[in-house]
């Protein structure tokens, strides 16, 4: 039995913002406190990845190169974490390998130590050239699987997928639950199990969404999870992950004791809770989030719905939103149950609501086509066979890794730089015109 202090991400630099001030905290926001940060004790800080790249370039007039140094400058103790949706890199299709290695190099060559992958299709062919990058450059990798639920997604599933994240090398494993679906008890076996297979850590992160996530907490960290994910309590809760305070406060005494000062989050919390006001003032931001326990009816996560709910007023069609809860999981079983997260979440979430407004499959997405053809990689369960012939008719699934037919892109990307006339771009600005080209090249028109 695990008996060793429980280790600490602190995720409000990252995930805390995302999921509660709509990714929009600027990196003056963090620099007065992160030698405070840095002194707390944390096992990381995640402070890097996910949405913050495109938010940095697209609303914040930042270069995201830039806030990693300096976090990492400030950070002298404490590793620096990011998250990367692995072929997707930070965007939302496929990118040919050379990019995805050269983006992995730079982010650890710039101050990520930990690089935590995952794939929406838990498909580890599109996590294997993230990962050997990252190892051959010297960063931690950590090999995540999104947490979800479906006849497909046993413990036995997560587990394979788990050890074959290990063999490509993963440092350590996360279980990702995004959406909040992750319940106590079933928390427990599923940590009972990885932790009675692998021997590398193990690391929990969810979301509050359904109300559960400091329960599901408690319960891993009886069964033996090495690492939890929290954010300071003005970036936690709701959509967010639980409070670092609260969590390090109910170890107190406990054999699992974190070991951490907890006076030291008093004035960080007041620093935040500063910060937040200030990014809802300044964004005109919608702070009315709260659980919705809904997400356990329906597998969409909180966002998802209203984001759908906002489609369907501008159609017209929101008398069939009744119709689009029952249409959603169906859907998902047709495409073979992926999990919903950033991209199979749009994609499956445009077609149940085409499939209310027009009529089942009759208006079919290029997003739908690719992933029946197998170019996201593998669903977790084959594609229902009739679906299959309607969306793609008798043309055949590719059953390769989908970024093998992808050609490199560094040398056209290059080109296509100076033609935009920036001959001499850094390898880094030509990382981030690869994977938001459009909001990069405004960024470099205005700064270069
Ligand atoms: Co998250």
């Amino acid at each position: 039995m695990n008996n060793k202090p429980v280790k600490i991400v602190e995720t409000a630099l990252r995930d805390g913002h995302q999921s509660l001030s709509a990714t929009r905290m600027r990196t003056k926001d963090m620099i007065p406190v992160l030698e405070q940060i840095d002194n707390v004790g944390y096992h990381a800080v995640e402070a890097w990845g996910g949405a913050t790249f495109d938010s940095c370039l697209r609303f914040l007039d930042e270069d995201p190169w830039e806030r990693l140094r300096t976090i990492k400058k400030h950070l002298k103790k404490t590793p620096v974490q990011m998250l990367l949706r692995g072929q997707n890199i930070l965007g939302y299709s496929h990118y040919a390998d050379d990019v995805v290695e050269e983006f992995a190099k730079r982010s650890v060559a710039n101050g990520v130590d930990i690089i935590r992958v995952f794939d929406a299709l838990n498909d580890v062919r599109n996590l294997e050239c993230a990962m050997k990058a990252a190892k051959a450059a010297g960063a931690h990798v950590q090999g995540a699987f999104v947490y979800t639920i479906s006849p497909y997604h046993k413990d036995e599933n997560f587990l394979k997928v788990a050890e074959d994240l290990i063999s490509l090398g993963a440092d350590s494993i996360c279980i990702k639950d995004m959406a909040g679906l992750l319940a106590p008890y079933a928390a427990f076996n599923l940590v009972t199990t990885l932790k009675s297979k692998l021997s590398v850590p193990v690391e929990i992160h969810t979301h509050y969404t359904s109300g559960m996530a400091s329960m599901t907490y408690l319960k891993a960290i009886e069964a033996g999870v090495d690492i939890i994910d929290t954010a300071l309590s003005p970036f936690s809760g709701t959509t967010s992950q639980p409070p670092t305070e609260s969590m390090v406060a109910a170890l107190i005494g406990h054999e699992r004791d974190t070991g951490i000062d907890l006076d030291a989050f008093g004035p960080l919390a007041d620093y935040f809770n500063e910060v937040k006001k200030n990014l809802a003032k300044d964004f005109n931001l919608n702070t009315n989030i709260s659980i919705d326990p809904k997400v356990l009816s329906f597998q969409i996560p909180g966002g998802m719905l209203s984001n759908l709910v906002n489609q369907m007023k501008e159609l017209g069609t929101e008398d069939k939103y009744a119709e689009l809860l029952k249409e959603m999981p169906k859907v998902r079983a047709e495409l073979g149950y992926p999990p919903l997260v950033t991209p199979t979440s749009q994609i499956v979430g445009s077609m149940a609501a085409l499939n209310v407004t027009l009529g089942r499959y009759k208006m079919i997405p290029t997003q739908v086509k690719d992933l029946v053809r197998g170019k996201y990689g593998r669903t977790p369960a084959p594609i229902d066979p009739e679906i299959l012939k309607l969306v793609i008719g008798n043309e055949a699934q590719i059953d390769h890794r989908p970024a093998d037919d992808i050609a490199p892109q560094i040398e056209s990307l290059k080109q296509k730089l100076a033609e935009e006339g920036f001959p001499n771009a850094s390898i880094e600005d030509l990382l981030s015109y690869a994977v938001f080209p459009d909001v990069a090249l405004a960024y470099f028109k205005k700064h270069r």
